[in-house]
């Protein structure tokens, strides 16, 4: 596990923006996989200027999202769905067909959740995936508890996580009680995963991340079965 401080969630952004770049330019077929929340926005805006100057082109390129709350259209401004497109997806070139956001139509949740996991397989795996934290150490939505073997499955959130991202909503009641999550397995086989931290709220999970312990109630720490996690973190947001 490789740990990087950055000054600023100005030059987190930046550095995280380059270990892509150099993804997208060794290979302009790569599959990428992509994170939400307030984390990333910064990583996304440098990922469009990029593309906006002509130094990468996401084409040939795959996309996977980690993540989607359960029962919100797509067309909902608090879905991932909407988030991806309003900062990554309306302003780069990748193909509709090559974007893939777990779906939280609750109609076809179980085919959805095999389906996904199988999707990412077809397409070699994630080359490079992004990962945000919670303060409770939830990679994606995979909530404390979790098993390490799970693959793509509905969660239903814990109240700290409804509460935390209740900042992205109107008030609280509208926070999803559920979710659908690529699960931890499918986590560990990307085979590059690049973990974000910005802003003292994450500082105990952080803390817990550098003991080194292993355990399925601190989600986060399946990443020290993983031989190529690199953290990128900021105590300034
Ligand atoms: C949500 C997402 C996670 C994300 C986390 C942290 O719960 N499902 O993938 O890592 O929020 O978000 P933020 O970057 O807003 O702190």
């Amino acid at each position: 596990m490789k740990w990087i401080k950055t000054q600023n969630y100005g030059e987190m952004s930046r550095l995280v923006a380059q270990l892509f770049i150099k993804q997208l330019k060794d290979n302009r077929n790569t599959v990428l996989g992509f994170a939400t929340g307030s984390t990333p926005i910064g990583l996304y805006e440098e990922l469009v200027k990029n593309y906006n100057e002509n130094i990468i082109s996401f084409s040939g390129a795959l996309s996977f999202n980690l993540d989607e709350y359960i029962g919100l259209a797509r067309s909902n401004e608090f879905s991932y769905y909407y988030y991806m497109y309003k900062h990554l997806f309306s302003h780069i070139d990748m193909k509709e067909s090559n974007i893939h956001i777990p779906s939280g139509d609750l109609s076809f949740i179980e085919r959805s959740s095999a389906a996904y996991k199988q999707l990412i397989e077809v397409a070699g795996g994630i080359d490079i995936l992004l990962l945000g934290i919670g303060i409770n150490g939830h990679i994606g939505f995979n909530e404390p508890g979790t098993c390490f073997n799970s693959n793509t499955h509905v969660v239903e959130l814990e109240t700290s996580t409804r509460k935390a991202n209740k900042i992205h909503f109107d008030n609280q009641e509208n926070v999803p009680t559920h979710a659908i999550t690529m699960g931890i397995a499918s986590i560990l086989k990307a085979k590059k995963i690049v973990l974000l931290v910005s802003g003292q709220s994450k500082q105990a999970a952080i803390d817990f991340l550098r003991t080194g312990e292993v355990t399925e109630q601190f989600p986060a720490s399946a990443l020290h079965l993983h031989e190529d996690v690199t953290i990128i973190y900021t105590d300034v947001k």
